[in-house]
């Protein structure tokens, strides 16, 4: 089974208030991760049709700063499925009101997987690529998977070797 990349591209706006400010008055970075990941796992599922954990965060850039009051357009896209994991492209961009302009601040990768209630991975279906962007980012995604791997699988292991009296 597959689905198009269009069926599950997501989008969500936030007006950014004082409260989710650092102490220059622009946006904490950690909440603009937050909302990274929910845009992205809004793409996830609804390919998935599925609940989606996160499982890594990468190439993550903030390119500009977010200020108190600035309208965030947040869009997110599955680049490529694999098994039982999907790579999102997740972009932030900032909405000049006035100049009906958009700025990108930030964008990121994100891998999540598919589970069920009992947190059981779920094959996903193939991503059915429809445009030569849809195709290109694919095959970027699964570079950056086979960079990722090695990593993961390393990580893994140093996870594994630590004893429980390491964490206390
Ligand atoms: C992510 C998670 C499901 C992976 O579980 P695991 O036992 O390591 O599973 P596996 O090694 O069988 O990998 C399952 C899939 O996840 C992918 N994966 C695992 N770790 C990954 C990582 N760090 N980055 C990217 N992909 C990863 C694997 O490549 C595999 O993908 P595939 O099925 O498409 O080939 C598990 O670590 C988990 O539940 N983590 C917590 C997730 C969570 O709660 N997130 C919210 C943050 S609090």
């Amino acid at each position: 089974m597959s689905r198009k990349v269009t069926e599950s591209q997501s989008e969500r706006s936030e007006i950014i208030f004082p409260a989710d400010s650092n102490a220059l008055g622009n946006l904490f970075g950690g909440r603009l991760m937050q909302f990274m990941d929910l845009t992205g796992a809004m793409a996830a599922s609804r390919h998935a049709r599925a609940i989606t954990v996160t499982a890594s965060m990468d190439h993550l850039d903030f390119v500009a700063p977010v200020h108190v009051g600035d309208l965030l357009i947040l869009k997110s896209s599955v680049n490529r499925a694999f098994r039982t994991s999907m790579e999102v492209g997740v972009k932030a961009m900032v909405e000049d009101v006035r100049e009906q302009k958009l700025r990108h601040v930030s964008s990121a990768y994100i891998t999540f997987v598919a589970v069920d209630r009992s947190g059981q991975g779920i094959v996903v279906p193939q991503l059915e690529l429809e445009t030569d962007h849809q195709r290109r980012r694919w095959e970027d995604a699964g570079r950056r998977r086979e960079m990722r791997a090695g990593e993961t699988l390393r990580r893994k292991r140093v996870r594994e070797s630590l004893t429980a009296d390491w964490h206390v």
